[in-house]
C-alpha cells in the first residue's frame, strides 16, 4: 500500500474509532450527484464520470459494510433520467451490466443482499436479467441489504401504492377503515425496511430530487460539495458522525 493510502486508511481508522458503535443509522440513502460536473472538469464524456461514480459505489457499498449500516440505498437511475441524451441512457444501463457481472461474487462473499427498487419493467431485458439474477444468487444474505433504485421516483411510487391499495380496496381484501400509515408503507418498494435515518446528498445541490419521499419523513440530511466520484469513506464517516451529534425528536420535544 502507498504512503498516500495508509495515511488515508489510518485517518478512516481514526474517525471510525470515534464512533457510537451503537448509533449507527441503520439506513442510510445517498443521491449519487455530480458526475457529469466531476467529468466536465476533466474534459471528459460524461459516462466517464458515471464510471468514475461506478468506483465510489464500490468503495462505498464495502465501507458501508464495514461500519454495520444494514441498509444503503442508492439513487442510480431516476424517473425522470429518460429525458437525457440517449448514448447516456444506454451508458449508464451498460454501466449496471458491468458493475453487476464484475462485483456480485464479492459481494455474495460479504453477504450483502441485492434488492433493486423502481419500475424495472422499462429497463432494457438484458439489464433486468442481470438485475434478476444479481438478486437471486444474493437473496439469502443477511448483511448489509444493498437497494439500488433504478427508474425509480418517490411520486411515482405512492401513485404504484394507491393502486395496489385501490385494487385491495375493490376486490373487498380491505375495508377504508384499514388504510393506514402502515398499509401504505407496506405498499412501497421498500416494505419491511426501516425507513432511511440519514439521506446524503453530495454535489452542492440541496434539494431531494423525488427521492423516498414518504420514507424520509424523519430522515436526517447531510449535504456536501464533494462531487460523487470523489465520495470516499472518510465522507460517509464524517456524515455519520455529524449525524450522531443531531438531535432526533421525531416531533417530540
Ligand atoms: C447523477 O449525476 C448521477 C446519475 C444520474 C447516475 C448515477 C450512476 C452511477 C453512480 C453509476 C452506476 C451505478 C451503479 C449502481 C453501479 P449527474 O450526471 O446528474 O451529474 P451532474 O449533475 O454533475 O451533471
Amino acid at each position: 500500500m502507498g504512503f498516500i493510502k495508509k495515511r488515508q486508511k489510518n485517518f478512516d481508522e481514526e474517525i471510525e474509532k470515534k464512533l457510537d458503535k451503537n448509533n449507527v443509522p441503520k439506513h442510510v440513502a445517498i443521491i449519487m450527484d455530480g458526475n457529469g460536473r466531476w467529468a466536465k472538469k476533466r474534459g471528459f464524456i460524461r459516462t466517464l464520470g458515471h464510471r468514475a461514480g461506478m468506483e465510489a459505489v464500490r468503495r462505498i457499498v464495502k465501507a458501508s459494510s464495514e461500519i454495520g449500516i444494514k441498509y444503503l440505498t442508492l439513487y442510480a437511475f431516476s424517473t425522470e433520467n429518460w429525458k437525457r441524451p440517449v448514448d447516456e441512457v444506454n451508458g449508464l444501463m451498460d454501466l449496471l451490466i458491468e458493475y453487476l457481472g464484475r462485483e456480485v461474487n464479492e459481494l455474495n462473499e460479504n453477504n450483502v443482499k441485492l434488492n433493486f427498487i423502481g419500475d424495472l419493467s422499462m429497463i432494457p431485458e438484458k439489464c433486468r436479467i442481470k438485475i434478476k439474477e444479481s438478486e437471486e444468487i444474493t437473496k439469502n444474505n443477511t448483511g448489509l441489504t444493498l437497494n439500488i433504485a433504478l427508474n425509480y421516483g418517490g411520486r411515482s411510487e405512492i401513485v404504484r401504492a394507491f393502486k395496489m391499495i385501490g385494487s385491495s380496496l375493490l376486490s373487498g381484501k380491505i375495508d377504508l377503515n384499514d388504510i393506514d400509515e402502515n398499509v401504505i408503507a407496506d405498499n412501497l418498494y421498500t416494505s419491511g425496511q426501516p425507513d432511511p435515518d440519514l439521506i446524503i446528498r453530495p454535489s452542492g445541490e440541496l434539494r431531494i430530487s423525488n427521492f423516498m419521499l414518504w420514507q424520509s419523513a424523519y430522515s436526517e440530511l447531510w449535504f456536501s460539495d464533494v462531487l460523487w466520484p470523489d465520495f470516499e469513506k472518510k465522507h460517509l464517516l464524517q456524515a455519520i458522525f455529524d449525524y450522531q451529534k443531531r438531535n432526533r425528536r421525531f416531533g417530540g420535544i
